[in-house]
Formats: structure tokens, C-alpha cells, sequence
């Protein structure tokens, strides 16, 4: 068959050891649509179930936290067709599997410049975080408009405006505190980050959050990634010594 899933195969995952926060790059859904002579919007529609099955999986195995890369800051420079389309994928997103998530005690967040999206989008995405606000499973934060330097820079003048204001001393600034500032300010520290479609890079994706993550570059196009290739990213992940810049026990 043409267009065959991967063969599914066991892999042993150690429930003792599963990574707090996984960040996912979802790359490759023009590619996907594209074999199928569909238009890229397609494999972005298709690239949605994915994030529905990926969070549902991960929350049942006790992730703390997934992040994945909606849109960039950079996405704007893409044909104004699919910038649009994508932004109206929240709505039907939030439509379809809200409440699923919701009985799944999913927490919805965003990063990133909502303010930038079209009203209605911004609308839809926050409430789905009030209505998921109390929720203590898994935080699904979607990285919208969304730029890793960008996120970096306000957290700068954040911080350079406390100072100025004569409310922190020079040596208040530690990683730490500067880490408080980032859009990502109270998540756990990124232990795995995870891109599809067998592209090797981040994108400006979390510059700061993944410096000491475990990358791990798969193949898969995004809306064929399933729960068989996270489990083999987890347990790839686990099969991995993370130092943290100490040396080999
Ligand atoms: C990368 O594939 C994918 C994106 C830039 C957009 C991904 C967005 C979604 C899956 C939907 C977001 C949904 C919500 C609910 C906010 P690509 O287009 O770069 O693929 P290619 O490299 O094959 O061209």
C-alpha cells in the first residue's frame, strides 16, 4: 500500500522515568499533503489530529507538559491563504475535541502574540483556557505566533524595565529570575524535544527552555506521527545518559 504506516512495534517505556515536558517542532505537513496531491492546508487539517492524539497519549502516561510549535513569527512570510486557514484551525481544533479534553483534565495554554491574531481566533483560544484553567492533567500550551529571540527580548525589557524603576538590583538578575520572565515562566524545564518530517533544526523554537534537552529528530511526517512514535521517542529518550554538563558515572 502507498501510503503505509510505519510497522507498529512495542516499545518498553519505564513509567518511573517520563520526561516532564515534551516540546514538539510539527514539520512536515505540506510534504504529507502534497503526496496526496492535496493542498498544504490539508496536511495542516490532518497535522490537528496528531496534537489531539499525542496529548491524550501523553496525559495518560503522566507528562506533566507538551508544547507544540503552532505558528511562528516567522510563518507570516507564508501566502496569506494558508496563513488565514491556519488560523482558523483553533476554532475547529477546540470544536471537535474541547470537551474530550476536558474529561481529560487537560490544561490549554498559549505563548506567544495572540494579540496578533485575527479577533476571533484570540477568542477561541482563550476560552479554552478559562474553561481548562482548573484542569491538573496535562498542560497542552500551544506556541502561537510564537519566536524564541522575540520571547527573549521581552523578557530583556521586562526585566530592564524593573531595573530602571529602581524595583531589583543588578545582581537580582540570575538565571533563575530571567527564566520567570519567559513566556514559559512557571512549566517544568523541557526534557525532551521531538521534530517530525527529518528536518534538523529548531526553528527558533524555545532557544532558552531546550538547552539542556534531549532533541530527538524523527522521520515521520506530522499528521502521521501516532502514539507508536512517541513511545519510541520516550524510550529512545530513556535509553539516553543526561549529564547536564557533569561528567559519565
Ligand atoms: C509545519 O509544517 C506546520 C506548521 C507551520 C503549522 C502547524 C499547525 C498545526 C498543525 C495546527 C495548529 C493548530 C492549532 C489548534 C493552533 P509545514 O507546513 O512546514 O510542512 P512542510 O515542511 O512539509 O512544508
Amino acid at each position: 500500500m502507498l501510503f503505509k504506516k510505519k510497522e507498529e512495534k512495542d516499545y518498553q517505556i519505564d513509567m518511573n522515568n517520563i520526561p516532564a515536558h515534551i516540546a514538539f517542532i510539527m514539520d512536515g505537513n505540506g510534504r504529507w499533503a502534497k503526496k496526496r496531491k492535496m493542498p498544504r492546508t490539508y496536511g495542516h487539517h490532518e497535522g490537528t489530529k496528531t496534537i489531539r492524539t499525542l496529548a491524550l497519549e501523553a496525559n495518560r502516561l503522566g507528562v506533566k507538559a507538551m508544547t507544540v510549535y503552532a505558528f511562528s513569527t516567522e510563518n507570516f512570510k507564508r501566502e496569506a491563504s494558508e496563513v488565514d486557514y491556519i488560523f482558523k484551525l483553533p476554532k475547529e481544533f477546540f470544536n471537535l475535541y474541547l470537551k474530550e479534553l476536558m474529561e481529560n483534565n487537560v490544561q490549554i495554554r498559549y505563548i506567544g502574540h495572540l494579540e496578533m491574531a485575527p479577533i476571533e481566533t484570540q477568542k477561541i483560544i482563550q476560552s479554552a483556557i478559562d474553561q481548562t484553567s482548573m484542569n491538573t492533567g496535562l498542560i497542552l500550551t500551544f506556541a502561537f505566533i510564537y519566536g524564541g529571540r522575540d520571547e527573549i527580548v521581552q523578557a530583556t525589557k521586562i526585566i530592564c524595565e524593573k531595573y530602571k524603576n529602581g524595583e531589583i538590583e543588578l545582581d537580582d538578575i540570575t538565571e533563575d529570575y530571567f527564566e520567570k520572565h519567559l513566556m514559559t515562566e512557571d512549566l517544568p524545564a523541557v526534557d525532551l524535544m521531538i521534530r517530525s518530517s527529518g528536518e534538523y533544526r529548531l526553528s527558533n523554537f524555545l532557544p532558552w527552555q531546550l538547552a539542556y534537552a534531549e532533541f530527538i529528530f524523527d522521520e515521520t511526517l506530522w499528521p502521521d506521527f501516532d502514539e507508536n512514535q512517541l513511545h519510541r521517542a520516550i524510550a529512545i529518550y530513556q535509553g539516553r545518559e543526561r549529564r547536564f554538563g557533569g561528567v559519565l558515572k
